[in-house]
């Protein structure tokens, strides 16, 4: 019995062969197992002589199926990786390619116009405490612009005591780069040349206030500085921006506590093919004037305030909405979608990386 087992086993092409033969050998009803059941009714000379043999039997044959059974599972696995071949120069499934939010793309042109023009881009914390979002710029604690900036505050003050909160515009970035300045030079300050983008603070919400939204702080301190330099350096930037040469700037006074004289900027627009846009006649009938910008010559108080001489160094600073010029340029007209995070807005109004 079991070299015929031995033989069909070894004789077995493929697994379900394979299995017939353990059926007919081993199973409930096999061969092998049925004689096992007669060792019970032996006598137990019979038994002694007729179980090791049946037993023998069993484990010769159980044994050789599952070699045979590894065999098989390493002969078809073989033959598998002979046929299968795999192509390395098809092309990969395309995938969503993603694209550069305006705000992204607005923050680089804005780099770019500004390093033509010698300046740098510094940064800032986003977590900032009173003292350089309001104190150092000559805002005190009773100053009125306090509550017009709709601040953010936490409720713990940092480990010096000193009240934290969102950064209510990108002012403070001045404040940190001219403090640097200071302590590197020795309290002999240096040109400064700096743009600083960044991420803005207010509890406000509307088609055209978002909770954050982003502003560009620029900044220039240096000898004789005066407003002709901030003028001329607006103009340049907003028609590089704009891309138009006939854009005119009007800069109407106004105040800030960290600039002296200041000055509003409001860019002209006028009216082609039904369409508004940035430049042309602001004087014409459809024409007119909008706000693009907060500006002035910075405060004596607030060069002093950073542990520079201000009979030595002057400067001016300006800020700007960068979601506001995102919107002007490509045409948005609710800021709130900038930051839904829908994927069919950014498809349509992103840019290729
Ligand atoms: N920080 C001002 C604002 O957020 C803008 C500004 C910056 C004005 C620099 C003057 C100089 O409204």
């Amino acid at each position: 019995i079991k070299d015929t087992y031995l033989t069909q086993v070894a004789a077995a092409a493929d697994g379900d062969a394979l299995e017939a033969v353990r059926v007919a050998a081993l199973g409930k009803k096999g061969e092998i197992s049925l004689l096992l059941k007669t060792l019970g009714k032996m006598t137990p000379e019979e038994r002694q002589s007729e179980g090791p043999k049946i037993n023998g039997a069993r484990q010769a044959v159980a044994d050789a199926i599952a070699a045979r059974k590894d065999a098989i599972e390493s002969e078809a696995l073989n033959a598998k990786l002979a046929t299968e071949t795999l192509d390395l120069t098809l092309p990969p499934p395309a995938r969503p390619a993603g694209s550069v939010h305006p705000v992204s793309q607005v923050m680089d042109e804005l780099a770019e116009i500004f390093a033509d023009l010698g300046f740098s881009v510094a940064t800032g914390p986003e977590i900032e405490d009173d003292w350089h979002n309001f104190t150092a710029l000559n805002i005190p604690d009773t100053h009125p612009a306090r509550a017009m900036h709709d601040t953010f505050y936490f409720p713990q003050t940092d480990d010096k005591g000193m009240p934290k909160l969102l950064r209510t515009h990108t002012s403070p970035v001045q404040i940190r780069t001219m403090m640097d300045v200071a302590e590197r030079t020795g309290g002999d300050g240096e040109p400064i040349y700096i743009i600083a983008p960044g991420r803005t603070y207010r509890s406000d919400s509307d088609a055209t206030h978002t909770p954050m939204f982003h502003q560009v702080e620029g900044l220039v301190i240096d000898r004789n500085i005066h407003m002709g330099h901030l003028k001329w350096t607006l103009e340049t930037f907003v028609r590089a921006f704009f891309e138009r040469d006939d854009i005119e700037l009007r800069l109407r006074p106004s105040y800030f506590p960290f600039t002296e004289p200041s000055a509003e900027v409001d860019v002209g627009f006028s009216v082609e093919q039904g369409r508004r846009i940035i430049g042309g006649d602001a004087r014409s009938n459809e024409g007119g004037w909008m706000e693009i910008l907060g500006s002035g010559m910075v405060h004596p108080n607030v060069i002093r305030n950073c542990g520079l001489d201000p009979d030595v160094w002057q400067g001016f600073a300006f800020g700007c909405g960068i979601d506001r010029l995102a919107m002007l340029k490509y045409g948005m007209d609710d800021l709130r979608a900038f930051f839904d995070g829908d994927l069919r807005w950014i498809e349509h109004y992103g840019f290729d990386a």
